[in-house]
């Protein structure tokens, strides 16, 4: 967990000594150099230099103006296509830069306007929406938080800083960290999932791969940590709507995957839609200011979302634009993303001393300080370079991450008598489903400049793992959403003609992703209707879904023999999900997300608390808490996956008993594989405090480890507790450790017994 420095009375006594060991620890000062920003000798003469309206300027964030395409598709239908007048605004120093533009070409004319015919030749910084890839498309965020393996998402964020940054692009909006717990929402694909430790520990290592070391390296770029803060939580999972919750909650479970962001060296913040208690966050100075500068001691730029400010009007919270203009910038976001609302009225706002110079000259001195150190100053040409735009572009090494990263990414939830791996030779195979072929949905949502029909569709990826290709017979059977004219009795006969079905349903690319919430997270009835269909035929099915969030399985799709979760893995994804169907790879993602029992539990999330009357049987009990016929738990809780060996846990040890408040525990577990096949398996641990002054989670994800176990063999893995692993925010709000009983569990998922022991934090 991300250890503050702010430490209770309490934590002081005990945990002194690795308090002090941290503070000097070498590590934490690299974290710090990653995160702080240095202002150049020429910066504040610069400043001088500029007029209220350059200034504003220098705050001022568009969507780029040429051509549309794709990138225009992505946001609210206001931009500007006129390209020749944005670069007149070039020219005339009215933007600090534009965002989701078309290539080198279009940047290196916006580019010349700034630094050749503007007053003051300040370069113009270029961004983009790189979330999961450039050209070469990885899985979605969420998918890659299956691989359990945080060094993965570095690399695949540093292989798309390297191809976008070829491209002209300095900057990227991601990652994205909002935790996600109710899968309603459609934005949970581009984040970390439902738990906030996994959630940190892939936003630092994205942050990581995208900036690099340098900034100034043309082979990365910025980083961007959104949507500051809790935009995740919206009530009901209804994207921008409120978020009302206590500062506990807000600060254990939602901040800290931003925290690690930032601590990671991330140096700019994205202002979320959403208020938080009444406060719209762009419009929140405790946010932005107090915590994110004071406590947390940012130094970098906050950004508004698209328009964001302007929507302080329609929430209630400002008169009109000028006011919109002035409470965002008060509250410390420095830069406006396409309202146009500083450009027009920052100016005016310091000439009447609604806004103060000085905090205008602060933010304009973050902007052009990280502009200087993204080497923007010594060469604003240096990621705009044609050639090498092209020649980075979808590399053979980049598409085999990307087919490494998706294979990883899938989860095998079901395999009931083996079914999977199916044999290369020997069987007919019928890929069944809207999803079974054609160059649509494979990249996923949130791709700019990523393209299906450059990616491997699943028909294709199975055609070429198999011997014989004549053996794959293809049939839509439906459409995603809507039914197909005699798609069902397609599907039916290719079934029977088949000794092997894949069925290959679930979501479009559109069904998840901004402004996609979800009433029901089902797979739509036409699709659930064809899976009844086929399942009738008798033939073994093997359900392949296609998702951006956890579904709630029914009917034939939960009973299908076997069934993957492949979410949207991009460019490889026939390739990726080839490689676990025949055994090249045995599967080893695990859930980031649970998949409940049905869509009404949601909200939705393993580290839920008890109330005071669990339903603790395997049947629902009178006056026990669940709803009616069901249990209140997950079909399968995140964690889970399985793979194709036989994995067994046992041998629970501990180190001792006790635990004592300044001490350290030791726990493990013998990890066997009992199969035929090599396989990995992520061992996770788990804890429960007891009983606590405030009540905790039933149980929460401590630490894991990713394994690879050969046939036949077994590991010990072992696990040491410290004190910070067991404290939790106290009713003061700090780091409280307490005395007590602490179920241990070192098992496969969050649900699962796995291996357990009981130790006492003794004072
Ligand atoms: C989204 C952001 C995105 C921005 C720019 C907004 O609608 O919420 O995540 O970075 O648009 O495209």
């Amino acid at each position: 967990m991300t250890l503050d420095t702010r430490i209770s009375r309490r934590a002081a006594l005990m945990g002194a000594g690795a308090v002090a060991a941290w503070l000097t620890s070498p590590a934490r000062a690299v974290l710090q150099a990653m995160g702080r920003v240095t202002v150049p000798a020429f910066v504040d003469p610069l400043i001088a230099r500029m007029t209220l309206e350059e200034k504003a300027g220098q705050l001022s964030l568009m969507a780029s103006a040429w051509g549309g395409g794709a990138a225009a598709a992505l946001n609210p239908p206001q931009g500007d296509s006129n390209f020749p007048r944005q670069v007149e605004e070039a020219r005339q120093g009215q933007l600090t830069g534009v965002f989701n533009g078309n290539g080198a070409r279009a940047a290196r004319i916006l580019q010349t306007a700034a630094v050749k015919d503007s007053r003051l030749k300040i370069p113009l910084l270029f961004a983009a929406d790189i979330i999961h890839g450039h050209r070469t498309i990885f899985p979605v965020p969420l998918a890659e938080v299956a691989s359990f393996e945080p060094d993965l998402a570095r690399r695949t964020a540093e292989a798309a800083a390297f191809e976008a940054a070829g491209a002209g692009i300095d900057w990227t909006f991601s990652p994205m960290v909002d935790v996600a717990r109710d899968q309603r929402w459609g934005r949970g694909v581009e984040g970390g999932g439902e738990d906030p430790f996994l959630g940190s520990l892939f936003a630092a290592a994205r942050v990581q791969g995208f900036q690099g070391a340098d900034l100034k390296s043309t082979e990365h770029m910025l980083a961007c940590i959104k949507h500051f803060a809790a935009y995740g939580a919206a009530e009901s999972g209804l994207d921008y709507n409120v978020v009302d919750m206590s500062d506990i909650r807000l600060r254990e479970t939602y901040l800290s995957p931003y925290k690690a962001g930032f601590d990671a060296g991330a140096l700019t913040a994205m202002a979320s839609f959403n208020e938080i208690n009444g406060v719209p966050s762009t419009g929140n100075r405790w946010l932005q200011t107090d915590l994110l500068r004071g406590e947390w001691g940012f130094q970098g730029f906050v950004v508004s979302d698209y328009t964001g400010d302007e929507e302080m009007i329609a929430a209630g919270y400002a008169k009109d634009g000028r006011d919109a203009a002035r409470l965002a910038f008060l509250a410390g976001v420095d830069v406006s993303m396409q309202s146009g609302l500083y450009r027009k009225y920052l100016p005016d706002l310091v000439r009447n001393g609604a806004v103060p110079q000085a905090q205008l000259d602060q933010s304009v001195r973050r902007v052009l300080a990280l502009k200087a150190m993204l080497g923007l100053f010594d060469d604003p040409f240096r990621r705009i370079d044609v050639k090498r735009e092209s020649g980075r572009s979808m590399l053979p090494k980049t598409r085999a991450l990307a087919r490494e990263s998706g294979r990883k990414s899938i989860v095998l939830l079901k395999n009931e008598g083996d079914l999977l791996p199916l044999p290369r030779s020997g069987k007919k195979i019928a890929i069944i489903g809207p999803f079974a072929s054609g160059q649509h949905d494979l990249v996923g949502p949130w791709v700019v400049y990523g393209d299906d029909a450059k990616a491997i569709d699943l028909a294709a990826g199975v055609k070429a793992a198999v011997t014989d290709k004549s053996s794959v017979v293809v049939a839509q059977g439906s459409g995603v959403e809507e039914p197909l004219a005699g798609g069902i009795e397609q599907a039916i006969a290719a079934a029977r003609s088949a000794d092997v079905v894949i069925l290959a349903i679930g979501e479009s690319a559109n069904m998840s992703g901004e402004a996609q919430s979800r009433t029901e997270i089902v797979v739509p009835g036409p699709q659930q209707r064809l899976a009844e269909a086929v399942a009738a035929t008798g033939k073994p099915m093997v359900v392949v879904l296609k998702h951006g969030r956890a579904l709630a399985l029914e009917g034939a799709v939960a009973n299908a023999q076997a069934i993957l979760a492949t979410w949207f893995l991009g460019t490889e994804t026939g390739n990726a999900v080839a490689d676990i169907l025949f055994g090249a790879y045995s599967p080893s993602g695990r859930l980031p997300a649970s998949f409940p029992l049905r869509s009404g539990q949601e909200p939705f999330y393993y580290a839920h608390k008890s109330s005071g009357r669990p339903n603790p049987t395997s049947t629902p009990e009178p006056y026990k808490e669940h709803f009616r016929g069901i249990l209140n738990r997950a079909l399968y809780p995140f964690g889970h996956g399985l793979t194709y060996g036989k994995i067994e846990y046992g041998g629970f040890t501990q180190s001792s008993p006790t635990m004592p408040l300044n001490g350290t525990i030791e726990v493990a577990a013998t990890i066997a594989n009992r199969g035929s096949r090599a396989a990995e398996e992520v061992v996770q641990l788990y804890i429960h405090d007891q009983v606590a002054s405030i009540t905790q989670p039933v149980r929460l994800l401590k630490a894991f480890r990713k394994i690879a176990l050969a046939p036949g063999q077994s590991q010990l893995v072992r696990f040491t507790l410290r004190p910070s692993d067991l404290s939790f925010l106290g009713r003061d709000r700090r780091p409280t450790i307490e005395p007590g009983s602490f179920d241990v569990w070192i098992a496969p998922s969050a649900e699962a017994e796995g291996v357990r022991g009981v130790f006492e934090l003794t004072a």
